[in-house]
């Protein structure tokens, strides 16, 4: 049942002044807006302690006159919004959208152009956006360049990644705003679309703390029909400016009125569990687009996958240096014998998924192409119909249902996105026809068509078009490379997760730094969830490949942490069936950790450091606590009254053993069982790179508590 309240005030108010200012529902944060000489400035603080100082707003705009300047205010109007929403899955059951908005209206005096600027204001931040209504002077028109601006108070802490137009896979830096510009340009080696820090900066969810102690975060909400946002740093007045996407000739985005842009986001606190708690960016976006979602399921899978990115196996069945879609004749080709996705190695993950209860198996490999899947012919190279001769769809499709799995579907289109197009109805339907409802997508290399870019206009509309249309075919997606979500799965709940940035993949590709999951909640999830893939029990990649000597950065307790931590409903055990079948003990707490809840906490939070969650299962009383550590050795001390007071629940901790390390000594873990209530509390050790995990189930019968000690 979706409760709704809605408040409406509106007021018109004097406009003369050019200045007027606006206070969150409960007063701690304040907005003025003003119109400088022309130009629409704000500033923003809470508590009376400046968030934004003042910044300048406005757009440039193809052969017209700049939407920057020359602006008079006329007209202003208030209002007050107030409603408890359900989402489909999520943290929360329901989510309450909550916040005073200001609706300011600026006519360019010289072309008599309107622009309105509306504020939503929030208790835990801002959000903004350009609005352009439908007018004489203004209907398409081509941005240039956004000149929104961020003014920092000072020279921040910030956690960030180097500004690119067509990936985010970047460990974090933790640095002064004033070091960015050297250790940008100094440490990372520059991609083909990577520019030099001082055309792009660096990207968004940014995460900032001052040295007085608040915690700032920028971002977008409801990124739909215009270029992705990054964050170019004037480094000597620390002053962001909003830095758009361009596509192939240069433009930022086509737009046609009436039409708006994405909302910038301020979220600040002066605690950091503020930031994670925040619901701004689900909040600024629309509500759930459709009307039937019963179809929409959170997911916990295993896949085909890990023994692929490790290099054990490959996605290729054959070594071919090139292949023609409908030319190359697979039946004649010599098999390369490491092409994972044949049907006997798919049913033995199906019987471990059976066995363990995972819903999903995800296959990658399984159609033809991947021979040259990097494409020097990738405009044709998948039709993502066609298997391998190795692979029988008709029988794993009738042998997954046999066991109540389903196949997770897998499309790479190599970027080759007119081809992916081309295909997409023909493909949803054959995953509808084969029992297949959620497709794992993915845009590895360069865009075709040449000289678009990963989070240009032009993709951003066809990440949504892939979403709508899997809708339409009950389909759930899950998509990397993809841009990096600003809560768009409120409105398209299908949209189940996205990577979009570092995830554990590189732990195989050299390694991640062990700091890298104490951020990404600060960051990359403020947009929406990832499919982190987390679960690796094998540090050592060279077990599975001899020629792979990466290491995984982790403890096996910390792997169990962040099916708590990394919030998502579609979540992956990522390591081999062989190798969980060694660590049954640790495996359960995957087997129990549900994926979707009811209610979040956060119990400790410190951006770069520590990160403790508790979790409410969906639909029951049980509860479950993640601790991801960075690389120093931590106590982490909890207490346990988010529990139901005087009921009692058997804990079991998956933690860290004494003598635990990232590198040294990942697989000491020890599982401790205690009887807990709400007034109990724990004080745990966590290794290097380590952390810890806890079920917590309710106690529904005496014997469960046999022998065991109260914490
Ligand atoms: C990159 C994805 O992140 C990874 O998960 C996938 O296996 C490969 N592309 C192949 O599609
Ligand atoms: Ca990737």
């Amino acid at each position: 049942m979706r409760k709704i309240v809605v408040f409406m005030v509106i007021s018109f108010l004097a406009v003369w002044a050019q200045a007027t200012e606006l206070r969150s529902p409960d007063g701690s944060f304040r907005l003025q807006v003003e119109v400088k000489e022309g130009v629409p400035v704000y500033k923003l603080d809470l508590d009376g302690q400046p968030v934004i100082a003042e910044s300048r707003l406005g757009l440039e705009i193809k052969r017209l006159e700049p939407l920057t300047g020359g602006f008079k205010l006329i007209k202003v109007e208030e209002s007050a919004f107030d409603e408890t929403w359900e989402p489909v899955w999520g943290e929360f059951k329901e989510i309450r959208n909550h916040y005073n908005e200001l609706a300011v209206t600026l006519e360019q005096e010289e072309t008599q152009r309107i622009m309105v600027i509306r504020f939503r204001l929030f208790n835990d931040g801002l959000g903004f956006r350009y609005e352009f209504p439908e007018q004489d002077n203004l209907t398409y028109f081509v941005v240039t360049d956004e000149k929104t601006e961020f003014a920092m108070t000072g020279n921040h802490t910030a956690f960030w990644i180097p500004g690119d137009y067509d990936t985010q896979e970047y460990d974090y830096t933790t640095s002064r705003l004033s070091e960015i510009r050297n250790l940008m340009e100094g440490a990372i080696t520059p991609n083909a679309s990577q520019t030099p820090f001082s055309e792009t900066g660096v990207q968004t969810a940014l995460m900032m703390k001052t040295d007085d102690g608040l915690y700032i975060n920028l971002h977008e909400a409801a990124l739909v029909k215009y270029s992705c946002m990054h964050l170019e740093l004037d480094d000597e007045n620390m002053v962001f400016e909003a830095h758009l996407t361009p596509d192939a000739i240069g433009n930022m985005a086509y737009m046609q009125a009436p039409t708006h842009t994405p909302w910038r986001t301020v979220i600040a606190g002066r605690d950091a569990k503020d930031i994670l708690l925040s619901n701004i960016t689900l909040n600024l976006n629309e509500p759930c687009a459709y009307n039937d979602v019963s179809w929409i399921k959170p997911v916990k899978y295993v896949g085909v996958w890990w023994e692929m990115i490790t290099g054990k196996s490959s996605w290729a069945y054959a070594d071919l240096p090139s292949v023609k879609l409908g030319e190359t004749d697979y039946t004649k080709v010599e098999p390369n014998g490491r092409h994972a996705a044949n049907t006997e190695h798919v049913k033995e993950y199906i019987d471990f998924a059976a066995e363990h209860g995972f819903d999903q198996v995800l296959v990658e490999g399984w159609n033809i192409g991947w021979e040259d899947w990097f494409g020097k012919s990738k405009d044709y190279v998948f039709d993502f119909l066609t298997p391998y001769p190795d692979f029988d769809v008709d029988e794993l499709r009738d042998y997954a249902k046999s066991k109540g799995v389903k196949l997770m579907m897998h499309h790479e289109t190599s970027s080759s996105v007119r081809n992916y197009e081309r295909h997409m109805d023909e493909a949803y339907q054959f995953m509808v026809d084969n029992n297949y409802n959620s497709v794992k997508s993915g845009y590895v290399g360069d865009i075709i068509p040449r000289g678009e870019y990963h989070y240009g206009q032009w993709m951003v509309n066809h990440y949504l078009y892939a979403v709508k249309k899997a809708a339409e075919h009950n389909i759930m997606v899950n998509a990397h490379e993809a841009v990096r979500p600003t809560g768009l799965c409120r409105t398209y709940p299908n949209l189940i997760a996205n990577e979009s940035a570092r995830g554990t993949e590189y732990e195989a590709f050299g390694g991640s730094n062990p700091d890298h999951t104490t951020i990404l909640p600060f960051t990359r999830l403020i947009g929406g969830p990832m499919d982190y893939t987390p679960g690796i029990f094998e540090n050592d990649v060279s077990k599975y490949n001899p020629d792979n000597n990466s290491w995984v950065n982790t403890t096996i307790a910390r792997q169990l942490a962040l099916y708590v931590t990394m919030y998502s409903p579609l979540q992956m055990a990522a390591d081999l069936p062989e190798t969980y079948n060694k660590y049954l003990d640790a495996f359960q707490f995957i087997k129990d950790v549900p994926v979707d809840w009811d209610d979040t906490k956060v119990l400790e939070a410190e951006p770069g450091d520590y990160i403790t969650y508790a979790r409410k299962e969906k639909g029951t009383g049980n509860w479950f606590v993640g601790r991801t550590n960075d690389e120093e050795p931590r106590v982490s001390n909890i207490s346990f009254d988010f529990l139901e007071p005087g009921k009692k629940y058997v804990a079991t901790i998956y933690c860290d053993k004494k003598n635990a390390h990232y590198k040294k000594n990942p697989k000491a873990y020890d599982i401790r069982k205690y009887v807990v209530t709400s007034k109990s509390g724990l004080s745990q050790k966590c290794a290097p790179g380590g952390g810890y995990a806890i079920s917590l189930f309710e106690v529904k019968d005496k014997k469960e508590t046999k022998g065991l000690k109260k914490l």
